[in-house]
């Protein structure tokens, strides 16, 4: 391990970070310092005083593959030789262009444009805006309400933190949000809320399958058949967030496969370039693109990032999905989620945990009892444990939920690691209450 200017505390930079870093979702004044990461190759990091952690959380659901995936590198480094980025109005790109086409022939029939941008955030913000702006454009000025699901997380821009549930992150910024109704995934509620906003709602927005911050809940997929049956019958759109569940993470490569609907709008990101690289597509269907057609300049869809359509995020995202079909990465995901639920069984019988459960490739367990929830006590003392003991795997629990969904790569053996990792950190949190 190459550590030139490493010491008993860490490399020397690490004092930069401390003095001019502000880290995303880290409460600065108490949270333990971050892990210096000096490089990383598949399932595996690499800490700068050489120690591996195994990401079993594929570094915030993005890495797809695994690290530095070979294939992945020489597509980015051929398209950097060739077109680094070049802005995509007014120019366009191969890259671009052969991804859109791929995007449009492997998503759910009906969607048929893509709109590039950075990152799920972004892409939320695209679909939410062609939403309302498509109402706009048919002069439906009412149409100003989104309906979103209790615990949904769409990102931390204002438009999707205003169709996320504001509780717990969002509670303060009410004041600078716009107006979307939250109801749980159940079609009666949905369609009574539907009825009473008829002609307000600009769309449904929903993560099909899994709500991923909500602590990987399931959506039932006759839930989200529902959904698109209520939105049909109101000339609703449908937005389908599937930023964390794109590319396979469920076990088909979309999520709105397993309930057989199409959306209106479809956002992907994090896997879209196997997480090598920020990127994010927006897929629209030509009724939602053809209301912005008009020989009036007005009526153009007024969006756009520097990044949009990035030439070498679009040849990587190229060759990932050439590997997610090549590599059949759904099915690997399907049996890496049932070798990390198997070697979760002896929690079952914990009376702490309330649910052990698995989607696709990720496996969850749930504590609950009488301090259940998001900011329950179990968060912290999750935390503390999966940094604490003596195991080489990268856990970050989401509040009362500890999970794992690592890269395609992850071998049966890491696999087993993994849940063993998780059930010693259950373990020790039970056993200290
Ligand atoms: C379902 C979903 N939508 C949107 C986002 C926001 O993505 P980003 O963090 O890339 O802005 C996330 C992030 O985790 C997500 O899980």
């Amino acid at each position: 391990m190459n550590g030139p200017s490493q010491d008993s505390h860490g490399p020397s930079w690490l004092a930069g970070d401390r003095r001019v870093c502000w880290h995303p979702y880290t409460q600065h004044a108490i949270d333990p310092e971050p892990l210096p990461v000096a490089r990383a190759s598949g399932a595996w990091l690499e800490l700068h005083d050489g120690r591996k952690l195994l990401d079993a959380i594929s570094s915030w659901w993005a890495c797809l593959h695994g690290h530095g995936h070979p294939r992945l590198v020489r597509a980015l480094s051929e398209q950097a030789s060739r077109l680094d980025h070049v802005m995509f109005a007014g120019c366009t790109h191969e890259p671009a262009v052969r991804l859109a086409e791929r995007l449009v022939e492997v998503t759910p029939p009906g969607l048929t444009r893509v709109f590039y941008s950075d990152d799920g955030s972004t892409a939320v913000e695209v679909a939410l805006k062609a939403a309302c702006m498509t109402w706009l454009r048919r002069g439906e000025k009412r149409r100003t309400c989104f309906v979103a699901l209790e615990g949904g997380y769409h990102g931390d821009t204002f438009g999707a933190m205003s169709v996320g549930d504001p509780d717990p992150f969002f509670l303060d910024l009410a004041p600078f949000l716009f107006e979307a109704e939250r109801v749980p995934a159940d079609a009666g509620r949905l369609e009574e809320l539907l009825r009473r906003r008829r002609g307000e709602v600009a769309a449904v927005i929903l993560e099909p399958g899994v709500q991923g911050a909500a602590g990987m809940k399931p959506v039932p997929a006759s839930f989200v058949r529902e959904a698109r049956r209520l939105c049909d019958a109101d000339g609703l759109f449908l937005i389908a967030d599937e930023v964390m569940t794109g590319f396979g993470r469920t076990g088909t490569l979309f999520a709105c496969e397993r309930a057989e609907i199409a959306p209106d709008l479809l956002c992907l990101s994090k896997g879209l370039s196997g997480g090598m690289l920020p990127l994010a597509a927006t897929l629209a269907t030509e009724e939602i693109y053809s209301a912005f057609l008009s020989e009036d300049r007005m009526r153009t869809f007024f969006h756009g990032h520097t990044f949009t359509a990035h030439a070498m995020g679009c040849a990587v995202g190229l060759e990932s999905l050439r590997m997610v079909e090549e590599e059949r990465v759904p099915a690997r995901f399907e049996q890496i989620g049932e070798r990390i639920e198997s070697g979760l069984a002896a929690l079952r019988s914990e009376p702490a945990v309330q649910d052990v459960r698995r989607i696709g490739g990720i496996a969850a367990v749930e504590l609950g009892g009488a301090s259940g929830g998001y900011l329950s006590d179990w968060g912290p003392r999750l935390r503390e444990a999966c940094r604490r003991l003596p195991h080489d795997v990268l856990l970050r629990p989401l509040g009362n939920v500890l999970y794992g969904m690592p890269p395609a790569c992850t071998t049966d053996a890491e696999c087993a690691r993994i849940a063993s990792a998780m059930v010693d950190v259950v373990n020790e949190v039970v056993t200290a209450v």
